[in-house]
């Protein structure tokens, strides 16, 4: 069993990410933690109760998170998600209880009691994760991997031309999450603009066995009248399906190590840059270090995916 903690801001495709974590019998959510991004971390709460309350988890610790960046101003997404963050579909009431901790303290002690079990998938703004680190370091050396959807190296970013949406709303937070010095895999948007799903599959997906279909067939019409803008015909990228994806099928990615660097200021805010030799400044005989220098890591980027793969993947889950 692969022991997940998901980090997420719901959102229409974190419900389709979440779906099809909770389908496959090899992993087991042992908590789900909340912050702001799409839309409010109130309703991304509400949202992730109502996920959790369909799919008959409502056992599972869930702890809200993060109101507010790190630093910069908050800034969430309507436009892309609805305002109730599920494309303004008609949502019951949720009735679960919350966990009685915020998510970066919940965080912290499920990690202290299983130490080197537990893999992180944030699929929102990391606030939740670098809080985390800043009160408990040692999570750092305990947690076995970390699948981050964020970021857009090597491609134009979503939100800004220079950066991806879950890393621009909260720049620092990303910085240091990416410094920390764990094992750090990004699915940024370099894959995720390749895992297109066509129209036929969204369909079958939205009348699925998955007992989240409800909440993706209903959420879908906002995000793919959203996505008009971009002429992308009738298929969708799913943004946070693909780090779900490398959770339970890493040999359909490929993945190339490289140096990267978060800007935190500034027009190119969030922006996340590959270092080609791992320093800022090229003079190979200078003995100055850069800022920069102190925030350069080396990353897991996925950069392709096997298209027939993933959709099998989905099919096989969802369908
Ligand atoms: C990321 O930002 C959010 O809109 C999505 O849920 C995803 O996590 C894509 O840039
Ligand atoms: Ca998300």
């Amino acid at each position: 069993m692969k022991k997940v903690w998901i980090d997420t801001d719901p959102g229409i495709d974190d419900t389709y990410a979440i779906a099809m974590l909770l389908e496959d019998p090899r992993i087991e959510i042992v908590g789900v933690s909340t912050v702001f991004g799409n839309v409010t971390v109130d309703k991304t709460t509400r949202n992730a109760k109502l996920l959790l309350e369909a799919a008959g988890k409502a056992q599972v610790p869930l702890a809200c998170g993060a109101a507010n960046p790190l630093y910069v101003p908050l800034d969430t997404s309507p436009f892309v998600h609805g305002a109730n963050g599920l494309g303004d579909m008609p949502l019951p009431e949720a009735s679960m209880q919350e966990c009685p901790l915020r998510a970066p303290q919940a965080l912290i002690d499920a990690i202290l009691n299983n130490p080197h079990e537990i893999t992180l998938l944030p699929i929102g703004p990391l606030t939740n994760i670098a809080m985390a680190i800043i009160l408990e370091p040692r999570i750092v050396d305990l947690v076995k991997e970390v699948v981050i959807m964020g970021g857009a190296v090597h491609c134009p970013g979503n939100i800004t031309p220079a950066a991806e949406a879950n890393f621009f709303h909260d720049p620092h937070a990303a910085q240091i999450v990416i410094g920390a010095g764990w094992k750090v895999v990004l699915a940024g948007l370099d894959v995720c603009n390749r895992g297109l799903i066509p129209q036929q599959m969204l369909e079958k997906i939205g009348n699925g066995k998955s007992p989240l279909a409800p909440y993706m067939k209903g959420s879908l019409p906002f995000f793919k009248n959203f996505l008009k803008l971009f002429e992308m015909g009738d298929a969708v990228t799913l943004p946070d399906t693909m780090a779900a994806a490398y959770l339970l099928d890493p040999t359909m990615f490929t993945v190339k190590s490289e140096y990267l660097f978060v800007e935190t200021e500034g027009s190119c805010q969030g922006q996340s840059l590959a270092v080609p030799r791992g320093k800022w400044y090229e003079d190979p005989g200078s003995k100055v270090r850069y800022p920069a220098d102190d925030h350069i890591q080396i990353v897991e980027v996925l950069l392709d995916v096997d298209p027939c793969k993933f959709l099998e993947l989905l099919d096989r889950l969802l369908v």
